[in-house]
Parts: C-alpha cells; structure tokens; sequence
C-alpha cells in the first residue's frame, strides 16, 4: 500500500474552488515533486495532507501505519518567520512536539536524535545561535532538521530552496536527495524550479487548470512541461 493515497480531491476556500479532481500516490521512498503556476493550490493540497485544511470532497489515504503525526513538514517562507526568535536547537527539536502529547519535556532518545540530525545537515556549530541571525541557506537547513525530527518515513517540504542563491539551493537539494536515496525517506516537494524538479523527483504532480500526475518520462514529453520550462524557466 502507498504511504499516502489521495483520489478524486477537492480543494477550496469557502466557496472558491481551488483544485479537483486531484490523484496520485505516493509509495515508500519516493520522490515526488509538486509543480504548477503561482496560485495553482500547491501549499493548500500540502496543507490538506497534513490535515491542516478542510478538503471539499475526495479522499486522503494514510498507508503502511504512517501516521499524520509522523509527516515531517517544511512550510513555505515568510519573512516574519525569518525573525523567529528561537535557538537553532529550540527550533530543531520542536519537529517532536506533534508526536509528544501530553509530555511537556523533550526525552533524552529525542535530544540525542535531534543532535544526530543536526550533525547530518552540519548545523552542530551553529545550534546554540539564534534562529533569526542565520542566513537564509541555514534557516532552511534548520527547518529541514526540524521536519527530519517529526519523521523518518515522510518529508513535505514547501519550496524549500525558494529565494536561496543557486549553489546554496544545489546544497539543499543535495541534501534532500541523500535523505531521500540513502535513508529512504519519501519526500513530496512543491517547486518553483522546474528543472531541478525533473531532475530529482521520481513523479511529477502537475496543478493547473487540470491536475495530472505524470511518470518523469512521461512527464518531460508533456505539454504541461514545455508550457511551465517556457514560462520563466521555472513553474
Ligand atoms: N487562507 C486563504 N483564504 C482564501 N483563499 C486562499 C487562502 N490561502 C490561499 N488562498 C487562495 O487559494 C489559491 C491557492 O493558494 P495556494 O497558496 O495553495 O497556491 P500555491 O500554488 O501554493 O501558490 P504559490 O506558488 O504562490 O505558493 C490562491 O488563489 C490563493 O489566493
Ligand atoms: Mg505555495
């Protein structure tokens, strides 16, 4: 069974529709990027996934015992959020609250493992700064750590690489493919860069005026493809 399963999904605000007719799959240990115009309903399917906003009809399946407490999920950017005043660390280990309850301390299996994960994404050095002083390439890098801390089966991640410079957006994407290729972490990633998504995802979920979820071969032949590459080079 797939780690997550949506058929036929609607999405919209009161009466606005955003999406339908929304379907795809997502198995263990695949990767799967999320692409479409500035407004397509990206960061609300996203959001419904996590069970953060109200589907209109369809949908969602959870499977192989993935729980919505253990998706590890980096929201998209505002600049507000880039003032949080907050340590690297108090950030990171707040990727356990959702799986914690009632217990209002962190334990030390989840301090250990949020030190690991900070030694992964080679932020040891800087956890004990404030979030807010770091550079954009970090603080993603940090929120990436804090989703990694909810999960070890599933990663969303928001356009995560938005608004870095290119190598720093190479180094996250890099990053990402080895959570993904060598711990075998799924990750659905919405993109605005169309050719970095092509290049690393395995499946393309295509949102537009129809929402269609494509095989990367198939998808690179696509219509929907040569629109969005000639766009502005990005989706
Ligand atoms: N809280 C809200 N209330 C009402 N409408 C909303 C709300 N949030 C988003 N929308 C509208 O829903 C549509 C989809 O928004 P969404 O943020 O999901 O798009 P997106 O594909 O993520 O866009 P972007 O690429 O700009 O991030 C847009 O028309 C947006 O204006
Ligand atoms: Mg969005």
């Amino acid at each position: 069974m797939a780690l997550i399963t949506c058929k036929n999904l609607s999405l919209a605000y009161d009466s606005v529709n955003v999406a339908e007719d929304i379907n795809f799959a997502v198995n263990k240990g695949e990767y799967v990027c999320v692409v479409g115009e500035n407004g397509s309903g990206k960061t609300t399917l996203m959001r419904a996934l996590l069970g953060l906003h109200k589907t209109k009809s369809g949908d969602i399946t959870l499977g192989e015992g993935l729980k919505r407490n253990q998706i590890g999920y980096l929201p998209q950017q505002t600049p507000t959020q880039r003032d949080f005043p907050a340590s690297v660390k108090e950030v990171v280990l707040s990727g356990f609250v959702g799986g914690m309850g009632l217990r209002p301390f962190y334990n030390k299996a989840e301090r250990d493992r949020a030190e690991k994960v900070m030694e992964r994404l080679e932020l040891s050095d800087v956890q004990n700064r404030s979030y807010s002083e770091l550079s954009g390439g970090q603080q993603q890098r940090v929120l990436l750590a804090r989703a990694l801390c909810a999960t070890g089966k599933l990663l969303l991640l928001d356009e995560p690489a938005a608004s870095l410079d290119n190598h720093i957006a190479l180094k996250l994407y890099d990053i990402i493919e080895g959570l993904n290729k060598e711990d075998g972490i799924a990750v659905i990633m919405i993109s605005h860069d169309v050719q970095s998504a092509v290049k690393y995802a395995d499946k393309i979920l295509h949102m537009g005026a129809k929402t269609v979820f494509y095989d990367k071969a198939d998808y690179l032949a696509s219509d929907d493809f040569k629109r969005l590459s000639a766009e502005k080079g990005a989706c």
